[in-house]
């Protein structure tokens, strides 16, 4: 692996070097940056916070940015969502539905001890978290410790009547908790697209028999796919929904897990044992908070939907353009984000290790890609302008026709 950059400054779409290079952040650093690196309101919000109140036990007390929060997510998330619950990260956010979803079935007497995932997902680093994410090298040394899982196979097109009657034997064989997955996309498997109308028809059938469905919106969530939640493209709303990334802006970490009235309802009793005994020191930083409060006021102007929409036209036109192009394969484009596969069967012993080529390649172009194994996709700010977006076409483009 090459040496890391070594970065001074960042700004707007941005990153500059220490030794004077300009790499525009394609990817949102990790999917997580909206408005833009060092947004000069998200900035102010959170030094001012510092200057008032940086920190506080969140047991026992709580504070205006935190209940501020709250409301403001609820009334943005699907009706069916009723209460917030904070920690620290995408991981921990996945954790805590996990167990809040095993949880609501012991509160109420009731062991079920099964969870179902879909092949290929990734929800985060944690236990937990792992054991309902694919295994593969990043897990092996831990495989022995991680809880069995259902899997069931990713709805690739054409196999959605398949993956409904393994989704379907599984609900029908009884003790299922939860179901858990990343609606409508996987990230980290490569941006892979499904059927929205499998996923609704699996959400109704799963809660017919009241296993809590729980929406992993911590890459989807705050207008990466168009809509402010996947869930938003969803007839069935989930019981439970992760959400971190674009939570701050991208600028602190920060996760949330929201539920239904009827999780909440099996918690809402005097029995101590009965608590969700889940909670991190930093749980609820005001700073943090002051940072989503800013971020949620900069998402919900009118400019924001206006670029989201942009970005999502000018990908829809740049889609077109390399459909059909002999090194591009499956070309996707949902709201902001548009991926494909470079075709490697055309030279097999280049594009073999493909991401440890293209990576250096872009950013030699000064664009930060970081393709997952030989997918290339795009996930900027939602700041980004017709200019750069003409600058990443063009190079894509180019890096397609030298081939
Ligand atoms: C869908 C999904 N869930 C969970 C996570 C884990 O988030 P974090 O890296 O903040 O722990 C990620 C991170 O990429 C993710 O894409």
């Amino acid at each position: 692996m090459p040496e890391p950059e070594m970065l001074e400054r960042a700004e707007g779409v941005n990153l500059y070097t220490k030794d004077g290079k300009k790499i525009i952040d394609v990817i949102s650093s990790w999917w997580v940056n909206l408005h833009g690196h060092s947004h000069p309101y998200i900035a102010n919000a959170i030094a001012e916070q510092a200057n008032t109140l940086e920190h506080v036990i969140f047991a026992g007390f709580t504070h205006e940015p935190a209940i501020r929060l709250a409301e403001r997510l609820l009334e943005i998330l699907p009706d069916n969502q009723s209460k917030i619950f904070f920690s620290d990260n995408g991981s921990t956010a996945t954790e805590v539905a996990i167990k809040m979803a095993f949880q609501y079935f012991h509160n109420q007497g009731e062991e079920r001890k099964k969870i179902i995932a879909i092949d290929g997902s990734y929800h985060g680093d944690t236990f937990g978290a792992m054991s309902v994410g694919d295994r593969g090298p990043f897990t092996t040394p831990f495989d022995p410790y991680l809880f069995q899982v259902e899997f069931i196979d990713f709805p690739d097109k054409g196999k959605e009547e398949e993956v409904w009657n393994q989704f379907k034997t599984l609900i029908d064989g009884g003790d299922v908790a939860s179901f858990i997955f990343e609606p409508l996309v996987q990230g980290a498997s490569g941006m892979r697209v499904y059927s929205a109308e499998l996923l609704d028809r699996m959400i109704a059938y799963a809660q017919q028999q009241d296993v809590i469905c729980i929406a992993d919106e911590v890459m989807t969530g705050f207008g990466r796919l168009g809509t402010l939640f996947a869930a938003d493209q969803l007839h069935h709303k989930p019981d439970i929904i992760c959400l971190s990334k674009g939570l701050t802006g991208g600028v602190l970490p920060m996760g949330v897990t929201s539920c239904t009235d009827k999780i909440q309802e099996a918690y809402r009793t005097n029995d101590l044992m009965k608590t969700f005994f889940h909670g991190h020191s930093f749980t609820g930083n005001p700073m943090i908070c002051a940072s989503a409060n800013a971020s949620l006021d900069l998402l919900l102007a009118e400019e924001c939907e206006v670029n989201r929409r942009r970005i999502n036209e000018r990908h829809l036109a740049f889609q077109q353009q390399i459909n059909g192009h002999s090194m591009v394969r499956n070309c996707r484009v949902l709201g902001t984000i548009l991926a494909f596969d470079i075709n490697t069967e055309k030279d097999t012993s280049y594009f073999n290790e493909a991401r440890h080529h293209l990576y250096p390649y872009f950013i030699s172009k000064g664009l930060l890609l970081r393709p997952l194994g030989n997918v290339i996709y795009l996930i900027p700010p939602y700041i980004i302008s017709d200019s750069d977006l003409d600058y990443v076409y063009a190079t894509i483009m180019e890096f397609l026709n030298s081939y």
